[in-house]
């Protein structure tokens, strides 16, 4: 089995890739971090069909965390798909590393 980990699985182009590679039997682990730029609802909606596949795990963490993505990301990974991305041109002009972000283990 091909393990992926595909960053921003709960968004709207990863999670269709999620659909796509569960469907031909990969094992999936999502990071994700349920960004506050649009509802939680609808990337809820988007991995419902994901939740209790036996080879899809979501981890909720911030991609730029990297001393939790060390305890909480156990590969190896075949492959990463890198998907996770800030929602909307204007803001990730304006703030392109998201100005409040801190580890949360500093
Ligand atoms: N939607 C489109 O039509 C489209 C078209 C072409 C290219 N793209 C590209 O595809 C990528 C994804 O776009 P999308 O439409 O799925 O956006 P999206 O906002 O639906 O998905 C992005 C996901 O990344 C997550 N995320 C954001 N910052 C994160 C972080 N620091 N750590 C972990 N997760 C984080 C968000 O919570 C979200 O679930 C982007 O690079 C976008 O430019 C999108």
């Amino acid at each position: 089995m091909t393990h992926i980990l595909v960053t921003g699985g709960a968004g709207f182009i990863g999670s269709h890739l999620v659909d796509s590679l569960l469907r031909d039997g990969h094992g999936i682990t999502v990071l994700d971090n349920f960004d506050a730029f649009y509802d939680r609802a609808a990337k809820e909606r988007n991995i419902e069909g994901h939740r209790g596949r036996s080879n899809w795990r979501l981890v909720e963490g911030d991609l730029r965390d990297l001393p939790a993505l060390r305890q909480q990301l156990a590969g190896p990974f075949d492959v990463i798909a890198h998907l996770a991305a800030k929602a909307g041109v204007r803001p990730s002009i304006e703030d392109p590393l998201g100005s409040r972000f801190t580890s949360s283990r500093a």
